[in-house]
C-alpha cells in the first residue's frame, strides 16, 4: 500500500522550452500515473488557445484560470504535472505547490532556451522583437520564484533528462515500489 506522501503530484516547473511536458510525459509512463498539463487543460477549459487568451481577455485573467486549474490538479494524487512556466509568479501558487507536490525544476541556459523556444509562435510573452533578452530578463524576474518552489533542481541544457530524473531518490523510490 503506497503512503500519502508517494501519491502525491510530481510537478515540473520551469521556463518556456525547459522540456516540462516531456519529462512528465515519460515520467508518468514509467510510474504508470497519469500526466496532466496546465496550457492544455487551460486552453480546454476556455475553447482558445494561449496565445488568444492573452490577445482577447489579456495576461492577467489567463493568471487568475492558471490559479484554480493548478488548484484543481495538486488535487490529483498519483499524477505527474507539467505547468506553465509562470505559474510561479504568483505567490499563492507558490505556496500551494510546494504544499501538494513533489517539485522539480528543470533548469535551462537562456542561450538554450533561445534556441530550443526560435520557431515557437504560440507563446506570447516570446513573441517580441528581441526574444533572448525577453528571456533573460524573465528569467532574472523568475529563477529565485524556481528555486524556491522546488524541491529538486535538475539542469537540463543537454543530456537524457529522464535518467537525470530517475535517480532523485523519491522518484526512485517510487520506481522501486512499483516494481515490487
Ligand atoms: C508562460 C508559459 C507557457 C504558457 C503561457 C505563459 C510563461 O507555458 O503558460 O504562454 O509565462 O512562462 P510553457 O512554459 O509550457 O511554454
Amino acid at each position: 500500500m503506497s503512503s500519502k506522501k508517494n501519491t502525491q503530484p510530481i510537478v515540473f516547473i520551469g521556463f518556456m522550452g525547459s522540456g516540462k511536458s516531456t519529462c512528465a510525459r515519460s515520467l508518468a509512463k514509467l510510474l504508470d500515473w497519469r500526466d496532466l498539463d496546465s496550457d492544455v487543460i487551460i486552453e480546454r477549459r476556455e475553447k482558445k488557445a494561449i496565445p488568444q487568451i492573452f490577445k482577447t481577455k489579456g495576461e492577467s485573467y489567463f493568471r487568475t484560470i492558471e490559479s484554480k486549474v493548478i488548484k484543481d490538479l495538486l488535487q490529483k494524487p498519483q499524477s505527474v504535472l507539467a505547468f506553465g512556466g509562470g505559474v510561479v509568479c504568483r505567490k499563492v501558487n507558490r505556496v500551494l505547490i510546494r504544499k501538494r507536490a513533489f517539485v522539480v525544476w528543470l533548469k535551462v541556459s537562456s542561450d538554450v532556451l533561445a534556441l530550443r523556444t526560435r520557431k515557437s509562435k504560440n507563446r506570447p510573452l516570446l513573441n517580441v522583437r528581441n526574444r533572448k533578452e525577453a528571456i533573460v530578463s524573465l528569467l532574472k524576474e523568475r529563477d529565485l520564484y524556481y528555486k524556491r518552489c522546488a524541491n529538486v533542481i535538475i539542469p537540463n541544457n543537454s543530456g537524457d533528462v529522464l535518467e537525470k530524473i530517475k535517480r532523485i531518490p523519491r522518484i526512485k523510490e517510487l520506481l522501486r515500489e512499483k516494481r515490487s
